[in-house]
């Protein structure tokens, strides 16, 4: 189904060849003065260069072929040479009609993509922060939009297990229970049983770390048994399988409860069997060449403006490096899925290390010309003295703690609005929380660093996850107070609006799909919040305007409440995609 702008775009492109001019002056956007028009052409003064003709003057003679158009009630021509747009009730009403019945109005592309989202990305035995907030929240929301359009989208956690974080974890082990059968020579049957818990865990890498920082020692032994470990020490293969199931289990229970969710939980340790294979392929296609004692693979390009280093693919000890491990995932990822793009969801301060990739990618041929490579790059998570987010403490802040504040924030807030039982005003208060942190973080542009505002975020009010649930229980509670009075709610009939605000909420409502499509083309959830926020504004002042049950001409009636099931809907799809929902009551 066409955009309602393309109907009116085809109209004015009409208009403009048959002025004698070409078609494409004829674009149609949204009005930047919603105070004079409803869209606008601004095309007329495109073609005054072209066509030496003042642009006013091209205005009107399309402006006087649009008199009988289907869509426009007025097009206006306004200095120096502006098409303010107007639209029909009827059309409007009749689009929306059409929306209701076809999915709301929403064309998924006609050939799918297979598109691969690496987003999450935590690292295995370390606490989850909120640092890995944004990259999951983000990621989600990109993969469930690209899903919404139609693409086949493979979701991939890739988790940050392996390397030194375990060889400083074995070693703290070692220290610990040296006589664990993990260290002892030749030994290669070991317990089903990890020999910590999660929170052992979690206390076991940080001590270690800092000993590290403080203990050349210790540093070397740490380094020696990663080396180890990626050698095949049986004895420490044992500990990292230990360390991945408790890590997993913990990280899959966050997850759960932010809503996220992976189709493929592969990692960095996953990409290490293809290292070998790629390193000698590399040399012996002269690919990568030596340099110290390294090898690399030049990047750099004539244009670039700042200077991009070699992508190093092995060290001078052997040891290979972040960029080894993510060309040996795309290896892996090429061969298994074949995606037409990957997205790499990634604080924005990794952007250096991704030009590399992709640059060495392409240049090998790793992947091929028409795949799309993309860096959504992230910006920083800060709290309210504009410093990254910290607990009140000053420690870092685990996710698990954060989420959990704003519940308890959000279950004061629900409570002391109604009485509403323990139970499901914790329910709610959940809900509640994670649209305030979702929408708080998708609400900005993603490379924008942003303040974490707890007392705005939860907000009822403003442009806050809250504010739009609210307006989709207010929505849903006229409707089941409509129902209960008898009323149907199966596609009823929408009739031209008659007033301002009615009007104004049926424009919004009609934009769904251009917006939907712009966003997941763009991989931009902020246009969805902005675009959710308008069209909550334009129901609420609808909603004041306007008596909706009370109502007694009946066809009125009905065309209201389809406009709300509409306006529901809307919102509803909108709020899944950016991955969280709405409760009954709140
Ligand atoms: N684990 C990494 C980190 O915490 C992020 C991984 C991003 N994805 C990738 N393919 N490199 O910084």
């Amino acid at each position: 189904m066409k955009k309602i702008r393309e109907y009116m775009e085809e109209e004015i492109r009409q208009a403009f060849l048959e002025a004698g001019y070409e078609a494409e002056y004829g674009k149609v956007t949204l009005s930047n003065r919603p105070d004079l028009c409803e869209y606008q052409c601004n095309g007329a003064m495109a073609g005054a260069k072209a066509f030496r003709k003042a642009p006013i003057k091209i205005a009107q003679e399309v402006a006087e072929r649009l008199k009988d158009s289907r869509w426009l009630k007025e097009v206006s021509v306004a200095p120096p040479g502006f098409l303010n747009l107007t639209l029909k009730e009827e059309s409007l009403a009749e689009y929306l009609g059409r929306m209701q019945r076809e999915d709301l109005g929403l064309t998924q592309v006609e050939e799918p993509q297979t598109i691969l989202v690496d987003y999450g990305g935590p690292n295995v035995a370390k606490p989850l922060h909120v640092g890995h907030l944004r990259s999951a929240i983000i990621g989600e929301s990109v993969k469930r939009m690209s899903r919404k359009m139609g693409h086949r989208v493979l979701g991939d956690i890739h988790l940050g297990d392996w390397g030194y974080q375990m060889g400083l974890i074995i070693t703290e082990l070692k220290q610990r229970q040296p006589q664990l059968p993990y260290f002892q020579e030749g030994a290669d049957d070991f317990p089903e049983e990890a020999p910590f818990t999660i929170g052992e865990l979690e206390e076991i890498y940080p001590t270690a770390s800092q000993k590290a920082k403080e203990d050349e020692a210790y540093r070397e032994e740490a380094l020696e048994a990663t080396k180890q470990l990626q050698y095949g020490h049986k004895g420490y293969l044992a500990i990292w399988q230990h360390i991945m199931k408790v890590s997993t289990a913990d990280l899959k229970k966050n997850y759960d409860r932010l809503k996220v969710s992976f189709d493929l939980w592969r990692g960095e340790s996953d990409a290490q069997k293809d290292i070998p294979d790629m390193v000698s392929w590399l040399k012996k296609e002269g690919l990568a060449h030596m340099d110290q004692g390294a090898l690399v693979i030049d990047v750099a390009e004539d244009t670039d403006t700042k200077e991009v280093p070699p992508c190093m693919i092995q060290k001078s000890d052997g040891a290979s490096l972040y960029g080894t491990t993510d060309l040996a995932t795309l290896i892996q990822r090429e061969r298994e899925f074949q995606p037409d793009q990957v997205v790499y969801v990634v604080d924005k301060r990794q952007e250096l290390h991704f030009v590399q990739v992709f640059r060495a990618a392409k240049k090998t041929g790793i992947v091929g010309e028409d795949t799309k490579l993309s860096f959504l790059g992230f910006g920083t998570m800060n709290g309210k003295d504009g410093k990254p987010f910290k607990t009140r403490e000053g420690g870092v802040m685990r996710l698990e703690y954060l989420i959990q504040e704003i519940a308890d924030n959000m279950y004061e807030k629900i409570s002391a609005n109604r009485t509403v039982s323990e139970e499901e005003g914790r329910e709610t208060a959940k809900l509640v929380g994670l649209a305030a942190i979702k929408y708080g973080d998708l609400s900005n542009q993603a490379s924008k660093d942003y303040i974490f505002d707890v007392d705005r975020f939860t907000s009822f009010e403003g442009n806050t996850g809250p504010y739009i649930l609210y307006t989709i229980v207010r929505i849903k509670s006229i409707l089941a107070r409509y129902e209960e009075a008898g009323g149907n709610l199966d596609q009823p009939v929408i009739l031209p609006p008659a007033g301002d605000s009615e009007k104004e909420l049926m424009l919004q409502a009609a934009r769904y799909s251009e917006v939907m499509e712009g966003a997941a083309q763009e991989l931009a959830p902020h246009k969805i919040c902005a675009y959710i926020f308008e069209l909550s504004n334009s129901f609420n002042r609808f909603y004041h305007d306007t008596r909706i049950l009370g109502e007694e001409d009946a066809a009125k009636k009905e065309s209201y409440i389809g406009l709300l099931c509409l306006t529901r809907q809307i919102l509803e799809e909108c709020i899944d995609v950016l991955g969280f929902e709405a409760p009954e009551r709140m």
